[in-house]
């Protein structure tokens, strides 16, 4: 090999390798978190099945999101629920669930066949049941300004006053 070649070579060999460390470095100072899901539930096994029975029936996704699951025909703008047990108590969603009027509790800015209908038809032990799982629905601490900020979009319209 002539020495020509040689540094040719060379010099390839550096910017390959200068371009890795590069993108290396980078790589870790982007956010460290920005490739986790921030969600997670605390639900056991057997609660996750009989909710998601209820959740089912009951066609919650037909306005909510929930594990990025939703109606996409339908475009209500309903709070996502992930992350929702960070926010609430386990209290707080049976007596959501089993209020006659929900909107006494959150108010609505929505058209009535938009707004969360009462569930306080269904049998109290549903309610219960449907209560621990949103309750188990939590937000990782470094994202929960987020969920709080997209839930106060959603309930009021306006990114603005969030
Ligand atoms: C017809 C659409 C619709 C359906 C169906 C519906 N919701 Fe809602 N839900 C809403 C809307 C809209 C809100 C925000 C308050 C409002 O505008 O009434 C809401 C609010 C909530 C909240 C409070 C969210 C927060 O940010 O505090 C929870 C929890 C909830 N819904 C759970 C459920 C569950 C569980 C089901 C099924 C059993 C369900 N919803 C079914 C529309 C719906």
């Amino acid at each position: 090999m002539r020495t020509g070649e040689k540094r040719i070579y060379l010099l390839i060999a550096v910017v390959v390798l200068g371009a890795m460390l590069w993108n290396f470095l980078r790589q870790r100072e982007s956010s460290e978190h920005d490739r986790e899901i921030p969600f997670y539930t605390t639900a056991s096994a057997a609660l996750l099945h009989e909710a998601g029975e209820i959740y089912r029936q009951q066609n919650c996704k037909e306005c909510h999101t929930l594990w990025t699951v939703r109606n996409l025909m339908q475009a209500v703008p309903a709070p996502a629920l992930d992350g929702m047990g960070s926010i609430h108590s386990e209290e707080w969603f049976f007596e959501y669930f089993s209020a006659q009027n929900p909107q006494q509790i959150l108010p609505s800015r929505l058209k009535e066949e938009y707004q969360m209908p009462s569930f306080a038809h269904l049998p109290e032990s549903e309610r219960r049941t449907l209560a621990a799982y949103m309750a188990s629905l939590k937000v990782r601490d470094w994202d929960l300004d987020e969920v709080r900020r997209a839930r106060c979009a959603k309930l009021t319209g306006s990114e603005n006053d969030c």
